[in-house]
């Protein structure tokens, strides 16, 4: 059979990559792809991006289904669009990646349904923004509605911070319509995790822990990025606390959408802040995989990928399994010069070894012109290792990224620190 995956990313890559390894799949096409995808000779890259030009592809080339990586697509409707014209693809209508697609929705939701996350209220309004500002004083979190390609939180530790980025949304524009409306919540403390699950309308899936590191520095310090790192499994994420999150916040988000009437399909991504006592609160959904928790999750995964997205489009998910590679999967990202501000491209990229057994380096703003690789965007490459221990894919990992190079490459030393921590403390305690 032949598969389609929309999307360029590492995420996409790491998609394409484990859906490829199925016997039964011939070739994956990946729309538009990137440098790595087209390096593959298991995955064919087509420099489509319009939905309907995708259909009339789908349907030219008799691919059987089509897995969207990125929100953007979702939130058009691809899925509306492909399912109108009976073609098969895993992913929510746009009516669903409202979860994603405007924060106000996915807080009034979540209040509706009794879900835990931050106290909020939304803003249209900069006067009594900023009036609520000084109501609740800083640190304070100050959210652009719409979808603002990671660019739409400030997490305000200061009142001054906290009004110059509602002027910013509110009075300035400066995010267009995604920032006409604000959320303003609660700032949370506690540790992240992503916790990933696929639905199809009914049943839930839950996809193998994972844990993100979204500030480019180590230590967790400096801008927010999409993500420079993410490990899988996260040691945080107990059999206690997995139960408590399906309870809690994913079940009652399945049902909770269905009883609204918009059925939930796809993949759901919940973003957890879990607190110095285990309990867990939403900060976001997105409804879509992460992007780089995608890469270390696909590295373990076991068994024909394909098999179970079919049964998630056919609503019968409830026969699917999942099998995962016990040894811990680790992503580190290598990102262009000046990332996350306006990163440079062109830069040429060397020395990626060949996959093996326990390392596999995923591409995401790569392009290959005239057999050059070259940097072609913000996140560059994923490189994962796999091992027994988290150091142990710490090692492997990092002695692969120092076969790699390009000029102005940057990356953070210590992805996966707090999953070692953890265990140091767990070991003592
Ligand atoms: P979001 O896109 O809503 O997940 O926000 C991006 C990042 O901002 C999150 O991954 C957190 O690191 C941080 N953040 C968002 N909301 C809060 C909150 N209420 N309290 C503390 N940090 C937050
Ligand atoms: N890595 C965070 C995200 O994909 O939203």
């Amino acid at each position: 059979m032949k598969l389609l995956v929309v999307g360029s990313g590492g995420r996409e890559h790491a998609l394409a990559w484990k859906l490829a390894q199925s016997p039964r799949v011939q070739i994956v096409y990946v729309a538009p792809g990137n440098g790595g995808t087209a390096q593959d000779e298991r995955l064919r890259n087509i420099d489509i991006t319009d939905p309907a030009a995708l259909a009339d592809f789908v349907e030219a080339e008799h691919v059987s289904l089509t897995v969207v990586g990125p929100e953007a697509p979702l939130a058009a409707g691809i899925v509306n669009l492909f399912r109108s014209r009976g073609l098969k693809i895993f992913g929510p209508t746009k009516e669903a990646a409202q979860l994603e697609s405007s924060k106000d929705f996915a807080k009034a939701f979540m209040k509706r349904h009794h879900i835990p996350t931050a106290e909020y209220e939304t803003f249209t309004d900069a006067a009594a923004a900023h009036a609520y500002l000084d109501a609740k004083g800083a640190p304070i979190v100050i959210k652009a509605d719409g979808l603002a390609a990671g660019k739409g939180v400030v997490v305000a530790t200061s009142l001054e911070e906290a009004h110059a980025a509602v002027d910013s949304m509110l009075a300035d524009n400066k995010l267009g319509d995604a920032g006409a409306r604000v959320v303003i919540e609660e700032f949370l403390e506690g540790e992240e995790a992503s916790f990933i699950v696929m639905v199809d309308g009914k049943h839930v899936l839950a996809l193998a822990s994972s844990q993100d590191h979204k500030r480019l520095l180590d230590g967790d310090r400096g801008p927010n990025t999409g993500g420079m790192g993410a490990y899988s499994p996260a040691p945080i994420v107990t059999p206690q606390l997995h139960a408590r999150v399906m309870r809690e916040i994913i079940l009652p988000t399945v049902r909770g959408m269905e009883s609204e009437g918009i059925r939930y399909t796809g993949f759901l991504y919940a973003g957890l802040m879990i607190d110095a006592h285990g309990n867990p609160k939403t900060l976001e959904f997105n409804c879509r995989m992460g992007d780089p928790e995608t890469q270390p999750i696909m590295a373990r995964l076991k068994g024909d990928f394909s098999k179970v997205v079919e049964l998630a489009i056919a609503g019968t998910l409830d026969g699917a399994e999942l099998e995962w590679d016990r040894r811990t999967a680790l992503g580190v990202v290598l990102a262009a010069h000046n990332y996350p501000e306006t990163p440079r491209k062109g830069d040429r990229i060397s020395g990626i070894p060949a996959e093996t057994a326990s390392a596999v380096t995923f591409h995401a703003g790569t392009t290959l012109a005239e057999g050059k690789l070259t940097t072609n965007g913000g996140r560059v490459l994923c490189v994962v290792g796999l091992s027994d221990s988290v150091r142990g894919a710490q090692s492997v990992v990092y002695d692969t990224v120092n076969q790699i190079s390009f000029d102005g490459m940057q990356y953070r030393r210590d992805i996966g620190y707090r999953a070692v921590n953890r265990k140091q403390a767990d070991r003592h305690g």
